[in-house]
């Protein structure tokens, strides 16, 4: 999949990839498919500098058309942790006429930053007329608090396996696989336990614990975030009995788009040959962010079955 490679010295390299990478993440061209500017904004996120946080920022200011990228956005802005895109993730959660899932990828970020003061801002939401936002926040400010407690310097955890900042740390009261369903599936549980439960079981990766997951996700009926974060955890996961399951939540047309939009990308990662069609079918989905996250998941899908080293690596774009 890999195009022609340009070769740029290290100084070059920067720059001239920089701008690329910005022109691409903008679509300043107004002709970059959309997994393009996905395969960009990971770039960025993997460079990780200042420069590629300002690209970010001048980025989700400008979009206006795609809730999927937006929100994809607002998540990498909270992965790498600079306290500088906090007035502009605020300035998400504080519009009410912005995308739902936009707004609650800002306040998830917001808990990814954790900083103290945000605290007093994110309480405002709790009673926040959108759920996924009002739940999102409570468990943003649990979190922050969590971050900054006794608690969390004696327990460390350190960064997990794949790699991400989760919106709450696993559990470590219990390994039982059993225990941990019985709290994620306990629908009258807070959900800060629950999610818990849910990052210790996506830690331990094996059958059990996505058959418990799986329950989890097809049983629930109180919350859509806790449901989107269940097919997350599953495209981390990457584990190929999850993919009947997702196969039906991505089908689901009475579910929330969030939801079956991570189940859509969750089976680009896991990629095996029955999630092609799959995928496919819905590329012309009635809902944009279903429809946007299946050409993602499909590019997701080349990815994972080519010889490629980096997903985010664009093709004709990046260089050694
Ligand atoms: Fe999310
Ligand atoms: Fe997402």
């Amino acid at each position: 999949m890999c195009g022609e490679s340009k070769v740029y010295t290290t100084h070059q390299t920067e720059n001239s990839a920089l701008s690329e990478l910005q022109s691409i993440i903008l679509n300043e061209k107004n002709n970059v498919p959309l997994f393009q500017r996905y395969r960009a904004l990971f770039s960025l996120k993997g460079l990780g500098t200042e420069e590629a946080v300002d690209i970010i920022i001048k980025s989700i200011k400008a979009e206006k058309d795609s809730e999927l990228f937006k929100h994809e956005l607002a998540y990498c802005l909270g992965q790498l942790q600079n306290k500088k895109a906090i007035p502009v993730l605020i300035d998400l959660i504080k519009d009410p006429n912005e995308f739902v899932m936009v707004r609650h990828e800002a306040a998830e970020s917001i808990g990814a930053i954790s900083e103290s003061e945000t605290i007093e801002i994110l309480k405002d939401y709790l009673n926040d007329p959108c759920k996924e936002l009002a739940d999102t926040c409570l468990l943003a400010i649990e979190k922050i608090k969590y971050d900054h407690s006794e608690e969390s310097k004696k327990v460390d955890q350190g960064v997990n396996i794949y790699g991400s900042i989760d919106p709450t740390p696993a559990t470590t009261e219990t390994k039982d696989i059993s225990e941990l369903k019985n709290i994620l599936c306990d629908q009258k549980r807070d959900l800060w336990s629950r999610y818990r439960a849910m990052f210790a079981l996506r830690d331990i990766n094996n059958d059990e614990a996505v058959e418990a997951l799986s329950e989890a996700l097809e049983s629930d009926k109180t919350s859509a975030l806790f449901r989107h974060e269940i097919g997350f955890v599953f495209g981390e996961m990457q584990h190929p009995k999850s993919a009947h399951v997702l196969k039906r939540v991505l089908g689901n047309a009475t579910e929330a788009p969030m939801v079956r939009h991570e189940a859509a990308e969750a089976l680009g990662s896991i990629a095996s040959d029955e999630v092609f069609s799959v995928l496919k079918e819905y590329l012309n989905d009635r809902n944009d962010v279903i429809r946007e996250s299946c050409e993602v998941a499909l590019d997701m899908y080349e990815y994972e079955n080519s010889n490629e080293f980096q997903y985010a690596i664009i093709p004709d774009t990046t260089s050694v």
